[in-house]
């Protein structure tokens, strides 16, 4: 098993570089299976756990996946040859049911395991399946385990999600691309990752309107071609490595990012005294000086990432008085505040409310990232506080965080990746 070890207290200072977008990667590597064709992804993040099983799962069913390098991937989907995916593949992450509307676009048929992820209370599907079926597609549920999707022919159709889902508005659009005629999916996501996917799908021949706005108008196509295509940087990550700088009160450059998606973080870290200087691809962010108490609440793009709330937090724990952070997308993503008060902070949780009361300084201690953007908040906590943290559980963080370790200790945290025995594999010894 591995945990990190960080001795906090010393300032970040110097110049990260971002990564390709996880969330968008998720929705573009089983979109490369709607083309008999090849294509090249660049900027891919292929370190991260999520993105390499989703690329295991493309072995699964049959194409070839080669890695060009580090950030490059060929993915030929010319020779797929099952519409199956097993539980043993989706139960490491939530994202694995794009394949659902991935291989309905490309067989008319998928049978497809329900998915694992991070717990962040129920996360229902009613909404794909209401998509898939306005599509004309036959959806049932073997089991509550197994989604069994199948269709003679999709048809275009106007969709209305009943709330902003991103997941819903992703497999909608995976299927809906080829079908016959006229999509249009209204109240749809527009997260930078969904215009993303939309330009990849048009790069390979696609007709995507919309993506962005809340309209989508998606125009089936009998076919489409192979592309090569580069994914947008990771909004979440940079946004972790801009709180990171300012709760460590340092100066960081952090390069390689879209400041237009960075807006909402970057408006809060200016409402909380820290310094954000925009460039043409790169944001620095400073704080020299105790942050300022906000409120936040998570919203749909272009509100408040909630997958920024957690990071969030850990800068409002150490500010000037009381913050309220309100969570507005998920039902259960308050677990890691148990953890950050056991550093010292002073957080109460009431439902979808935390009245976050800023304390001087968070102190070292063992604590577990509960998921991966809880983990991104350890982290944090751990640099910010005085003192030796370990997190244990950091599984949870190689999903979503490339070389977090070596982007983090160029930076000048002192943060190490330790191997420690698994207490339940000795106890089985003998
Ligand atoms: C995506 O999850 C992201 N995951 C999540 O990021 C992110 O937290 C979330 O969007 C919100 O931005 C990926 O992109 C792979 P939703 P998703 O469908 O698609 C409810 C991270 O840390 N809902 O937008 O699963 C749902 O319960 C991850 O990188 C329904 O009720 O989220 C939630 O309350 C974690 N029925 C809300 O909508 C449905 O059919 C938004 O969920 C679908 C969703």
């Amino acid at each position: 098993m591995e945990k990190f070890v960080i001795n906090g207290g010393k300032p970040l200072h110097g110049e990260v570089t971002i990564s390709g977008a996880k969330n968008a990667a998720l929705a573009i590597i089983p979109a490369a299976i709607l083309s008999e064709d090849i294509c090249i992804i660049e900027n891919l993040p292929t370190s991260i756990s999520d993105v390499n099983y989703m690329m295991k799962t493309l072995r699964q069913i049959g194409a070839g996946v080669r890695l060009i390098n580090n950030s490059t991937v060929e993915i030929d989907a010319r020779h797929i040859n099952s519409y199956i995916i097993s539980h043993e593949i989706t139960k490491h992450l939530r994202a694995s049911y794009y394949f659902i509307g991935a291989l309905l676009g490309r067989f008319g048929k998928a049978k497809v395991a329900m998915p694992g992820g991070c717990y962040l209370g129920p996360r229902p599907i009613d909404q794909h399946i209401k998509g898939f079926e306005l599509l004309g597609a036959n959806i049932s549920i073997e089991d509550n385990a197994i989604v069994e999707a199948t269709s003679e022919k999709l048809t275009g159709s106007p969709i209305y999600l009943d709330m902003v889902s991103v997941g819903a508005t992703v497999n909608i659009m995976l299927a809906a691309v080829k079908a016959s005629g006229l999509t249009v999916i209204e109240n749809a996501a527009k997260e930078p990752h969904i215009v993303d996917l939309a330009n990849f799908l048009n790069s390979m021949g696609a007709d995507v309107r919309g993506a962005g706005t809340d309209v989508i108008k998606i125009r089936g196509v009998p076919q489409l071609h192979g592309c090569t295509y580069s994914i947008i940087p990771d909004q979440i990550e940079a946004g972790t490595y801009m709180v990171a700088a300012a709760a460590s009160y340092g100066d960081v450059l952090v390069k390689n990012v879209i400041p237009k998606h960075l807006e909402s973080i970057s408006n809060k870290l200016i409402e909380c005294g820290a310094i954000v200087e925009e460039y043409d691809d790169a944001v620095r962010v400073m704080l020299s000086r105790k942050p300022a108490r906000c409120n936040i609440k998570t919203m749909p793009h272009p509100g408040f990432p909630t997958d920024m709330q957690p990071q969030m937090a850990v800068l409002l724990a150490i500010a000037e008085g009381t913050s309220i952070i309100t969570e507005s997308i998920w039902s259960n993503r308050f677990r890691y505040t148990e953890q950050l008060n056991r550093m010292g902070a002073s957080i109460s949780v009431d439902g979808q409310l935390a009245v976050v009361q800023g304390v001087e300084t968070l102190k070292g201690a063992p604590v577990r990232a509960d998921d991966l953007r809880a983990g991104a908040a350890m982290i944090i906590a751990g640099i910010a506080a005085k003192g030796t943290t370990e997190i244990e559980d950091i599984v949870h963080i190689d999903r979503g965080y490339e070389y977090v370790v070596e982007k983090f200790s160029a930076i000048g945290a002192d943060i190490r990746r330790v191997y420690y025995p698994d207490s339940d594999a000795l106890d089985t010894v003998g």
